[in-house]
């Protein structure tokens, strides 16, 4: 087994990052704002934050609008009325992300809520991007698996025609069953090649006869705070 030096730093706690990057972003909301409220382990921190927030008396009149039943569960269990996404524009949108680029290109949803997430935060005036470090990458597809909602009848079919643009991955299933979205729809979580323009590749693979959203967000995030070790960094 290995043996822990005296200068060895010991692993930092991903939900300390996580909660950093969330309180930070949670500190962008005033009174009266309606606020896209995002979906996973680090949006969860953003929506505690606003809770307390309105809770202490810093904060009135918040309303949100959540990307997923669980995120809906948890903004009213904090206290965060919460109204359903009508045309009205957003604020400000708070939410996660699986993979960062220095752009600020996205890649969501392998919390399975990118369909909401982004039908959410296209309306919001800002969206505000939160995460730990290790989401930061150089290229999209770099980690994280493109997540693709597919319709669940003819769910393979679907699967066959964007194989044949030339993407492999898989059927998510955790269990025996399929994972099912808040939407009952299905996700095929796609390898993405090493080389390929995300634009063309987005409108191809939206264009597939079966998908529903793709977890492209290339464009619409205005910032991200990125928590590292050393603190947590502004990307505009
Ligand atoms: C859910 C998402 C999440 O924002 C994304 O998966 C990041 O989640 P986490 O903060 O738990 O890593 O897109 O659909």
């Amino acid at each position: 087994m290995a043996e822990l030096r005296a200068t060895d730093q010991p692993a930092p706690d991903l939900e300390v990052l996580k909660k950093a990057a969330g309180v930070r972003a949670a500190a962008l909301v005033e009174s009266g704002m309606r606020v896209g409220l995002g979906t996973g382990s680090t949006a969860k921190y953003a929506i505690e934050e606003i809770g307390r927030r309105l809770g202490a008396g810093e904060l009135s009149g918040v309303v949100g609008v959540a990307t997923s039943e669980a995120s809906d569960a948890l903004a009213r269990a904090v206290g965060i009325p919460v109204e359903p996404l009508d045309p009205r524009p957003l604020d400000l949108a708070i939410d996660g992300a699986d993979e960062i680029t220095p752009g600020l290109d996205l890649i969501k949803g392998l919390g399975g809520a990118l369909l909401r997430e982004k039908l959410t935060e296209v309306q919001a005036r800002r969206l505000v991007i939160i995460a730990d470090h290790t989401k930061l990458v150089t290229r999209l597809g770099e980690k994280a698996p493109l997540p693709v909602e597919i319709a669940r009848f003819g769910f393979l079919s679907t699967i066959e025609r964007l194989r044949a643009l030339g993407l492999g991955g898989r059927l998510r299933q955790p269990g025996a069953q399929p994972y099912l979205t808040d939407n009952g729809n299905y996700i095929f979580d796609a390898q993405l090649p090493e080389q390929f323009d995300p634009a063309e590749l987005g409108d191809r693979i939206k264009g597939t006869l079966g998908v529903v959203e793709t977890g492209l967000f290339l464009g619409m995030a205005e910032r991200a705070f990125v928590a590292a070790p050393d603190g947590v960094r502004k990307l505009t």
